[in-house]
């Protein structure tokens, strides 16, 4: 069975955007970087690179099913944040925005009763509950702290610990 058109065209689309939540994410690791927050440059770059599994497994399964793969051009970022709580709330609105088209890409595989996309789509359901809540957390956090420096200091030792792991269905081969 191939993909329709409709379910085709937005998974090329949810590609792009998954490419561009991996713009937006090194855009924030270099701008931390850059102002000496080496912990919040880390957690963004680890975030870089889950985003660009999210992508990879999208490509590789939009292939698995015959079809093409469409990479569209990524639309700029921006590149400089006043604060991290910023940069952070900026983020867990725009995962909001991830998981609706998610939920989106959900709705159109059962119109289609395309019974092997939408289990393919099950884990990124998961997975936007996972980011949704980890990038709440960091806003719970930084709102807690403020402007207290110390407070920053201490998240910024803890975010430098976070380690990257290979998403699930790629580390299966999938
Ligand atoms: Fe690919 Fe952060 O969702």
């Amino acid at each position: 069975m191939k993909l329709s058109k409709k379910l085709h065209d937005a998974l090329n689309a949810q590609i792009n955007a998954e490419f561009w939540s991996a713009y937006l994410y090194l855009s924030m690791a270099v701008d931390a970087d850059a102002k000496g927050l080496k912990g919040f440059a880390n957690w963004f770059y680890i975030q870089f690179q889950e985003e660009q599994d999210h992508a990879r497994i999208l490509m590789n399964y939009v292939i698995s099913r015959g079809s093409e793969v469409k990479l569209a051009p990524i639309d700029a970022v921006k590149t400089s944040w006043n604060s991290q709580l910023e940069a952070f709330k900026e983020s867990l609105d725009h995962e909001r925005e991830v998981t609706a088209m998610i939920n989106n890409l959900c709705e159109l595989a059962a119109a289609d009763k395309d019974h092997a996309t939408a289990n393919m789509l099950q884990w990124f359901v998961d997975e936007q509950v996972e980011e949704e809540e980890s990038f709440s957390g960091v806003v719970d956090s930084l709102e807690l702290v403020g402007d207290n420096k110390m407070g920053i200091f201490m998240l910024d030792k803890e975010f430098a610990a976070r380690t990257y792991t290979q998403a699930a269905p790629l580390a299966k081969g999938e």
